[in-house]
């Protein structure tokens, strides 16, 4: 069985190397899918309040054979649910939808600067870390700005951040940011848009005999990014995960920074409105 390796995060838990997306699957089918990729060796799943599919997510966990120790389940505090108070309910409401004691990251998924709560959530996620809800606390689509502010004014530094990264955005200077805090980043969205048939990727996938997500995901591992794809697909969830046995070289990377076009598709995170 094909597993993502572990790394270590700055408050001493461990991370599998690579994870299982969940957007935007709805109950019924995202508890197939993570039966299914459970089964498949993903030990990292990863949810969110907004995507509304909790109910599912945990209904698979609880059905898997896996040690609950052994999962390392994420979830994230929506928009509508940024603010001290508002976001320790938020977290007992995504607890409760799971039907779990804790998990084990728990993120604030856009900053809002607009609505300017993100340090009151910030000091409820640690509170909530204190309390032993959530093992690890971090937070998604930060800039420098965001967490400088968080960090200055908490001390308490996000064990993660998790941002949009794709080999035609992968956003090298807030990753470096996010690497010099001792921050590890996540990639969402690891395969980009139209990247399957990018010919620089192709030639890639021929010299390795991968497909091409494979070797978008393993650049995201060897760029200290912990990706975590998507798919409903069993064979492509097995592909997904199976990257850890070969190695890009420098020239593969050389290539691969080329494709860099600052293209997001996302949402800009200093102006986003998330609900
Ligand atoms: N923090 C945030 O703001 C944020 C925002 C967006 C997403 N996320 C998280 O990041 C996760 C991943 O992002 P994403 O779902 O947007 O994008 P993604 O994982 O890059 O791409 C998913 C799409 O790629 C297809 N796919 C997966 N593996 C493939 C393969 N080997 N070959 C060809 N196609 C493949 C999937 O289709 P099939 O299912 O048919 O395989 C699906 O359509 C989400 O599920 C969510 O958990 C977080």
């Amino acid at each position: 069985m094909p597993t993502a390796p572990l790394l270590t995060l700055n408050d001493g838990h461990k991370i599998p190397a690579l994870g299982f997306g969940t957007y935007p699957m709805k109950d019924q089918e995202v508890e197939t899918a993570v039966q299914a990729a459970l089964l498949t060796g993903y030990r990292l799943i990863d949810t969110a309040a907004r995507y509304e599919n909790e109910t599912g997510v945990g209904n698979a966990i609880q059905a898997s054979e896996i040690d609950r120790k052994d999962i390392f389940l994420t979830t994230k505090l929506r928009g509508s649910e940024q603010g001290y108070d508002e976001a320790l309910r938020g977290l007992d409401a995504s607890l409760q939808r799971l039907n779990m004691e804790y998990v084990d990251l728990y993120i604030i998924h856009w900053p809002l600067p607009a609505k300017d709560l993100y340090v009151e959530s910030w000091k409820a996620l640690i509170a909530a870390q204190k309390d032993g809800k959530v093992r690890s606390i971090g937070v998604s689509n930060f800039q420098p700005a965001h967490l400088e502010r968080i960090i200055q004014e908490t001390g308490v530094t996000p064990a993660v951040n998790q941002i949009e990264i794709h080999v035609d955005f992968p956003q090298p200077d807030l990753v470096a940011f996010n690497t010099r805090h001792n921050i590890q980043t996540e990639g969402w969205r690891p395969l980009g848009k139209d990247l399957l048939e990018n010919p620089v990727i192709g030639q890639i996938s021929e010299k390795h005999n991968r497909n091409p997500a494979q070797i978008m995901l393993r650049w995201a591992t060897q760029s200290d990014i912990i990706p975590i794809p998507k798919s409903s697909n069993p064979d492509r969830m097995r592909a997904n995960l199976e990257i850890f046995d070969f190695t890009l070289d420098d020239t593969d990377l050389a290539e691969i920074a080329t494709l860099n076009t600052n293209n997001r598709l996302g949402g800009n995170p200093d102006t986003y409105e998330e609900f």
